[in-house]
């Protein structure tokens, strides 16, 4: 039985996720909550490696579908034995990243069968799904100017602009189908313009 909240935060690629991370494990442990902090794909041991495979420029060729299954994979590693544990023993879990990600990336960006995610995911899933969402938005050339400048890019982040339209479209569009569960978050501003928006939402979690 889940006692704890799950959480997770999205977004395309350069939206300041790790920083609004940082300041929801403040916001919540200064609460008294313990928050058990975690990423996809990843997570777990299995999940780490299938993220190295995932992610690496040295992998050449991922045909879309194996991508799509990998990052599945490590999903199911990841909710069996991190958090759902985490949840049932009172803690509170805060994903970088989750299924929302393979409907905006492989969905949207690759242009896979939604119907085939969906499938996916009332397999490894069944009704498990987020508590809350954070979806942090940015203008596609505004977000990938900070990866830029971030250095080295990895196997996804290698993709052009027009797959980053989709998958931000892809977000946008989930977000318009569960908004109760999908809080949409303009980071295109500071980051403590950022950080407001989202405090305003976990107060009322
Ligand atoms: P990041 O978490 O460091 O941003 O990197 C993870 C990358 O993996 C990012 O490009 C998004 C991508 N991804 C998918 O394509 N599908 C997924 O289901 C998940 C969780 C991530």
């Amino acid at each position: 039985m889940q006692k704890g909240k799950f959480i997770t935060i999205d977004g395309v690629e350069g939206a300041g996720k790790s920083t609004q991370i940082k300041f929801i494990c403040d916001y919540l442990e200064a609460k008294g909550i313990n928050v058990v902090l975690t990423r996809e794909p990843g997570g777990t041991d299995l999940g780490e490696k299938i993220r190295e495979l995932l992610l690496s420029t040295t992998t050449k060729s991922m045909h879309s579908d194996s991508e799509l299954l990998l990052m599945f994979a490590a999903r199911n590693e990841h909710i069996h034995h991190k958090i759902i544990p985490a949840l049932e023993k009172g803690d509170w879990v805060l994903s970088d990243r989750f299924t929302d990600a393979s409907y905006a990336y492989q969905g949207g960006g690759r242009g896979l069968d939604i119907e085939r995610i969906e499938h996916l995911e009332h397999w490894v899933l069944k009704n498990f799904t987020p508590d809350m969402t954070l979806l942090l938005d940015i203008p596609v050339d505004l977000g990938m100017s900070r990866v830029e400048s971030r250095g080295e890019k990895d196997r996804i982040e290698l993709e052009d602009l027009d797959f980053f339209e989709r998958v931000r479209q892809a977000y946008i569009d989930r977000s318009e189908k569960y908004p109760q569960r999908i809080k949409l978050i303009d980071s295109s501003k500071s980051r403590e313009h950022t950080s407001a928006q989202i405090e305003k939402i976990l107060e009322i979690l």
